[in-house]
């Protein structure tokens, strides 16, 4: 017999069933009327969550596409300083570097950030043309907090700045315009609670005018998606039944209130850190950098991250995960994106520490369910 599991995983997140349904529509024409209708609400919705002006290129690809996308269309020629805290800072800098650009990374040991003043010294060596950064590598959770003050000191020098935040959309501070993102990739699956297989870029005007004349890309080429879009159609087949779910997706947090929506995920996850903390387990992240929408801990002596992690799933049918390549045995990562329940946050932390405590650790269960039970009275 099979039994629904709980995602805590990092994406994509359980959907509510009326967001799911919305995929069983019936298709429709997607150069007719009615599907200008939707796709023009998705665009419109997408901004109104991100509180942008700028423009929104819906993708039929998960955010890995995004993200190559803006790679196809800013890379060629150019000089591109990349910000590097984890597995998804290489592969921004990978696919920038595929498509043509003269690449610098600066990085920190795993589970922290380079520091600003680090980055901007780069910069003014280097003179980058783009400046890339992750704003949440999901892979060690790492947020770089300093986001907002990057963008001030990448603009400053004049460069295009091109983000990452398939894993924060949604589930975090972000201010595309105020902060001056000329480009942004986000994602169906993580904080906006939709079924993955779409995502989305956001551009603004000096990111329009400077798209390379030579996209190394026929999929991704941005120029032909605003082409189109203009005219409120995609210039290939779109994921028709998924915009409907990604609408309602929308809809949903629209009508819960971004503002709340964005600080739900904060408060959950400083709740969620200090309830695991009283199980034992260490946040693997310095704590300035540490991620509210993927919490990464080390177990303690005696449990391995991976028995955690099976116990957790085999016993409870929770599923949480480890880590990214050479993280992969030494932590359990759990998402906490889009919606969760009070019932399942504490079966979460209950499950967990009873897992740990027969395994002979040191937990204190009582401290930790009331740290995320204290949650009910704000959320
Ligand atoms: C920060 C970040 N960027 C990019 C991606 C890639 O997204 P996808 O798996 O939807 O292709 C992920 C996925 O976890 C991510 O967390």
């Amino acid at each position: 017999m099979s039994w629904k599991k709980k995602l805590f995983i990092p994406g994509p997140v359980d959907v509510e069933e009326e967001v799911l349904l919305e995929s069983a529509k019936p298709l429709i024409n997607h150069r007719g009327e009615e599907f200008h209708e939707l796709f023009e609400d998705v665009k419109r919705k997408v901004k109104e969550v991100l509180s942008t002006k700028n423009e929104v290129v819906v993708l039929t690809a998960s955010g890995t596409g995004a993200v190559e996308a803006l790679a196809a269309n800013f890379a060629p020629g150019r000089r591109a300083l990349v910000v590097n805290a984890g597995e998804f800072g290489s592969r921004f800098a990978e696919a920038l570097r595929v498509y043509g650009a003269e690449v610098v990374e600066v990085s920190a040991e795993l589970g922290s950030a380079p520091d600003l003043e680090t980055v901007v010294a780069r910069m003014d060596a280097f003179k980058p043309d783009v400046v890339a950064f992750v704003y949440n590598d999901t892979s060690p959770g790492v947020r770089l907090s300093y986001a907002q003050e990057l963008c001030r000191e990448a603009k400053a020098r004049g460069a295009l700045v091109l983000v990452d935040a398939v894993s924060a959309v949604g589930g975090d501070e972000l201010h595309v315009d105020a902060w001056g993102i000329d480009a942004l990739a986000g994602a169906s699956q993580k904080c906006l609670e939709a079924p993955p297989g779409l995502s989305f870029v956001v551009l603004s005007e000096e990111a329009r005018e400077k798209l390379s004349k030579e996209a190394k890309s026929v999929y991704f080429d941005l120029r032909r998606y605003l082409e189109y879009s203009a005219r409120s159609e995609t210039p290939f087949t779109p994921a028709v039944t998924l915009l409907y779910a990604f609408r309602r997706a929308l809809e949903r947090i629209l009508a819960f209130g971004v503002q709340k929506w964005v600080s739900m995920h904060a408060e959950r996850a400083a709740a969620l850190y200090r309830a695991f903390e009283a199980l034992n387990l260490t946040p693997f992240v310095r704590e300035e950098f540490r991620s509210r929408t993927v919490l990464s801990f080390t177990t303690p002596a005696g449990v391995s991250a991976v028995e955690l992690r099976r116990s957790l799933s085999g016993k409870f049918g929770i599923e949480i995960t480890g880590g990214l390549g050479k993280l992969r045995e030494r932590i359990v990562r759990v998402g906490l994106m889009g919606y969760v329940p009070l019932r399942d946050l504490v079966a979460l932390v209950a499950a967990t520490g009873l897992v740990l405590k027969e395994r002979g650790v040191r937990v204190d269960l009582e401290r930790a369910l009331d740290e995320v039970y204290k949650l009910t009275a704000r959320l």
